[in-house]
């Protein structure tokens, strides 16, 4: 396995297959992985991108406590069938003196009420890094986990603004026995904070015997704050927009809330 820090180092890898991550990698990041290795694309390798994107975080403060665990996930990555590491410096993905056009992001990532609400020019950083990182290492497949379902449809449909002409996997979320998503930010929770963190995946059970949107959001914020969670939303969406319901098949129940100073999300289906 290769750790590379320079984009020019890169061409060895190109037309294969990556998976971005900001490291703090869980066993949701292992699933992501050893399905890239087990891709087509994997012959030409398995990129894993580490990288903290600053511009994505709305909050300093998130920025600074987000956990970082370089050996860990080294080690992690060579076990699942990486067989590169890129790992470049802030200057690289952001060089000094480029100025970055401002940007009218796809309709799944505007006035949707979900992360684009709560998390303001959290999905601005989320599309320059994704492009950028796509940009450099010029996959032909790149994986994400469907846990970060908004962040997965605009990536699909930066893909399509941008003709990358890049195939786009959507992985489904890892859980714990219990039903708790796998989260770098879990390692920030107390045994007391992750018992009520389990409001989350309740809170999407509780919305799916309901028969219509507005008693399953109800239901979903109301398990949320029984659980200790103070929820940010609790939505029942199309799948692919996340505007209003087009089918109880293709729509989605999506989540979010605080849970002892941590944000959480998470997100399944209705149906
Ligand atoms: O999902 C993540 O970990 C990040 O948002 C991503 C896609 C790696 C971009 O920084």
């Amino acid at each position: 396995m290769h750790v590379v820090r320079h984009a020019t180092d890169l061409a060895p890898f190109r037309g294969g297959i990556l998976v971005p991550t900001m490291g703090a990698l869980h066993a949701g990041h292992a699933a992501l992985i050893k399905q890239a290795s087990s891709h087509e694309s994997a012959r030409e390798g398995v990129v894993v991108s580490i990288f903290v994107n600053p511009a994505q975080f709305n909050d300093p403060r998130d920025f600074e406590k987000y956990p970082k665990t370089w050996d860990a996930d080294l080690a992690l990555c060579e076990q699942c069938g990486a067989t590169c590491i890129f790992a470049p410096e802030v200057g690289d993905i952001y060089p000094p003196g480029v100025l970055q056009a401002p940007l009218i992001l796809p309709n799944v990532a505007r006035g949707k009420g979900l992360e684009d609400h709560y998390r303001p020019g959290h999905f601005d950083g989320v599309y320059r890094v994704v492009k950028r990182l796509f940009d450099l290492v010029q996959p032909r497949t790149a994986v994400f986990g469907e846990k970060d379902w908004q962040q997965l449809q605009l990536v699909r449909a930066m893909v399509t603004r941008e003709r990358f002409g890049i195939d786009i996997i959507g992985a489904p979320t890892v859980r714990e026995t219990d039903g708790l998503a796998a989260s770098s930010r879990n390692k920030l929770l107390s045994a007391e904070a992750r018992e009520r963190a389990l409001g989350l995946s309740r809170a999407i059970e509780a919305a799916r015997p309901c028969h219509n949107v507005a008693h399953a959001e109800r239901a979903a914020w109301r398990l949320m704050v029984a659980h200790g969670v103070s929820p940010e939303y609790a939505a029942v969406r199309d799948g692919a927009t996340l505007g209003p319901v087009q089918s109880r098949d293709t729509a989605r129940v999506l989540v979010a809330g605080m849970v002892a100073g941590t944000r959480l999300i998470d997100n399944g289906t209705w149906a």
